[in-house]
């Protein structure tokens, strides 16, 4: 089983879009999929199966209980966040228990997809540990992103190096851009310097599909053959597929 996480400090970037799409796509190619809301709201987790009281969500994972993932659209399954995600016993816990707590589940899915919440940087950690994929997303519109874009890239790396929570990998991801601005054409390049290219840089257009989709609840429409961001998104999954496949439980 292989974990992905759509993170970001910033809010609104498309956090929440991006990881619906790829967990589409990547379920459409034969994975089983766990959608996580790791975050206080139900946003990825709701658009694939809405949740309803008495379900249970990611607060109990990591509390160590018995949890039963609910099946929604496509066959994905979700377990959904909340207001309990903030509180002191969540903030209390080791950086490796949503890593632990997602062991639990291995022999059931081929990959665990995580919409991590802004800001809230408790959740960034036990999102970062459990991750074998990091999608750090910037949103190109917005020059403050694009600074906590470095930031975070930035301090993935230096956790690595201090060989604390750290993911396996990072894809930087720059969301919402417009081609026909000048500026935006050269951000993957200003990425690309500040990063080295080891990083697979992965630029998403701005294009209404993709509220349209998250809107309808049903993602996959981000992928269908005349979509402006077919082709970005299927990089992004068939990146995160190669990640699945070579995993020794990988069934599909
Ligand atoms: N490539 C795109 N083109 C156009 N709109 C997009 C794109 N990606 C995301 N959006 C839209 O931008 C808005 C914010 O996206 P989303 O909710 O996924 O962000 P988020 O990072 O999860 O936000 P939050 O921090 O509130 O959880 C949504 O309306 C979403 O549909
Ligand atoms: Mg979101």
């Amino acid at each position: 089983m292989k974990v992905i996480a759509a993170i970001a400090e910033k809010g609104g970037v498309g956090k929440t879009a991006i990881a619906c799409v790829v967990a589409a796509g990547l379920r459409l190619a034969g994975a089983r999929v766990l959608v996580v809301g790791l975050d206080i709201q139900p946003a990825a987790a709701a658009v694939f199966a809405l949740p309803h009281p008495g379900v249970s969500g990611v607060a109990q994972l990591l509390l160590g209980e018995e949890v039963q993932p609910v099946a929604g659209h496509l066959d994905v399954e979700v377990l959904s966040g909340g207001p309990a995600l903030d509180g002191g016993d969540i903030r209390a816990l080791r950086s490796d228990e949503l890593r632990f707590g997602l062991q639990r589940l291995a022999d059931r899915y081929d990959t665990v997809v995580i919409d991590v919440a802004p800001v809230i940087l408790h959740l960034h950690r036990l999102a970062l540990d459990a991750a074998d994929l990091a999608l750090v997303i910037s949103d190109a519109q917005c020059m403050e992103s694009l600074a906590s874009l470095a930031k975070l890239i930035g301090e993935i790396a230096t956790a690595k190096q201090r060989q604390a929570y750290s993911p396996g990998e990072v894809i930087p991801v720059i969301n919402k851009v417009n081609r026909s601005h000048t500026l935006d054409c050269q951000l993957a390049d200003q990425v690309a310097e500040r990063y080295g290219a080891d990083h697979t840089i992965i630029e998403i257009p701005h294009a209404n599909i993709v509220p349209t989709a998250i809107a309808r609840r049903r993602p996959e429409m981000a992928l269908n053959a005349h979509s402006p961001v077919q082709q970005p998104f299927r990089q992004l999954i068939a990146q995160a597929g190669q990640l699945i496949v070579r995993s020794p439980e990988w069934s599909g």
